[in-house]
């Protein structure tokens, strides 16, 4: 009798032990939950301390009073100096001391503090977006050998604006001085804008590059002092190349009748001279100019000793166009009837421009008829569509013109 009480209270403690030891894995379970919860509060909790902080800084930054911008004048001896600022009179005032000593030099732009105009930055001088962007740094992948016909321009070329650039002693020692510069002209599509680029490529020298109507500009004074700036990036980066195409847009004929227009268009270009010739020595900075009006062009540009070479890019000759055709075809999938020599027999007066148009052509007729090769005819059919567009444009222009 006893022993059967026992079992039923060993049972009984057995099913206890078994409800206590879930209970505890339970209640484990439950307090690793809780621990992992607080790791997660305790993170955020560091993440919005840091934001706050971040927050509290921007606000500063917001709340600071703004700084006037000002030009250094002198340094004097005591360690102060001299400033101007857009406000009028000249201060002596204190620098801060996280200024670097050596930044401050006469002429630099600086950051003024507004109560005290104390010195509390120097800053980097500033060039219009214009002038910054006129500079090529991803160069045109564009070789002297993608260029056909032009042999004698691009030795002309390369004699006058790389040379003295990267031989300089050739000069000294005959005496002369360097050209400054050559100016490209000749009809429309024959390869100046072509020859420039390729420059651009060929050349170790910076180069830069602008057209001339960016320079025409709505205020009075804006265009000669974006040639300035222009002439100033040129000398600070040299040795360079200055790339001026479509020159005639500033560079025409200066008139008696003008209008005010006219008469800004006037100052740019005679700023433009006297960067040419002024009182800067130009240096290592040499000048490429092209235009197809050379007939427009003011003397004073034409005169020697501004552009010492004027090199004219003439319309193709047989050979030329034989050259051109053979460039724009080199990556066409061209068949075995396609004669090169006979097509550039066949478009006299055509430019480097008409000859790539007709290569296009010829590719999309071909894509017409859904071939991958480009045959004879479709040169012919091409040939007489640019061509022939071009004759009757030209008779529709002498109508208009009439
Ligand atoms: N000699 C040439 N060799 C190869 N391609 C040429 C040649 N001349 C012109 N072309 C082709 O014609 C296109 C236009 O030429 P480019 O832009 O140099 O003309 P341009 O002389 O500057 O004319 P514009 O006076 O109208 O500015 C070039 O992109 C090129 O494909
Ligand atoms: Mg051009």
């Amino acid at each position: 009798m006893k022993d059967q009480q026992l079992d039923v209270l060993i049972i009984d403690m057995k099913e206890k032990i078994e409800l206590l030891e879930r209970r505890n894995s339970e209640l484990l379970e439950e307090s690793r939950r809780v621990e992992g919860e607080k790791r997660y509060v305790e993170s955020e909790l560091f993440r919005l301390q840091k934001e706050i902080k971040r927050m509290r800084t921007e606000m500063e930054r917001l709340k600071s009073p703004p700084l006037i911008i000002g030009v250094m004048k002198d340094i004097l001896s005591d360690g102060r100096v001299v400033v101007k600022s857009s406000t009028g009179p000249d201060f002596i005032v204190g620098t801060s001391e996280y200024v670097p000593a050596e930044d401050l030099v006469v002429g630099a732009r600086v950051a003024l503090n507004k109560q005290t105009l104390a010195v509390m930055g120097v800053l980097p001088p500033s060039l219009d977006p214009i002038v910054i962007g006129a500079e090529i740094i991803d160069k045109p992948s564009l070789t002297y050998s993608e260029i056909g016909g032009l042999d004698d321009q691009i030795r002309e070329v390369r004699e006058a604006v790389e040379d003295p650039l990267l031989r300089p002693e050739l000069y000294k020692k005959v005496g002369i001085e360097p050209p400054k510069g050559v100016l490209l002209v000749g009809p429309p599509g024959t390869g100046k804008t072509l020859l420039a680029k390729a420059v651009a490529h060929q050349t170790s020298a910076t180069f830069i590059r602008f057209v001339g109507s960016e320079l025409v500009q709505k205020y009075i004074g804006e265009g000669a002092r974006l040639v300035r700036e222009l002439f100033e990036l040129a000398r600070e980066k040299a040795p360079s190349i200055v790339f001026i195409d479509e020159l005639d847009s500033i560079g025409a004929k200066r008139l008696e009748v003008a209008t005010s227009g006219d008469r800004e268009v006037q100052r740019t270009l005679m700023q433009l001279l006297s960067e040419l010739d002024g009182f800067n020595p130009i240096g290592d900075v040499k000048i490429i100019g092209a235009t197809n009006r050379p007939d427009i062009l003011d003397e004073a540009l034409l005169r020697p000793g501004r552009f010492d070479r004027i090199i004219t890019i003439p319309m193709p000759t047989f050979e030329a166009r034989h050259e051109i055709f053979k460039i724009h075809t080199s990556r066409m999938n061209a068949d075995r009837t396609v004669n090169l020599a006979e097509l550039a027999a066949k478009c006299e007066e055509a430019t480097g421009a008409d000859i790539k148009a007709i290569c296009t052509e010829a590719g999309m007729f071909a894509i017409r008829d859904n071939r991958d090769t480009v045959s004879m005819l479709d040169f012919e059919r091409a040939v007489a569509k640019v061509l022939e567009t071009e004759e009757t444009k030209c008779v529709e222009s002498g109508v208009m013109f009439a």
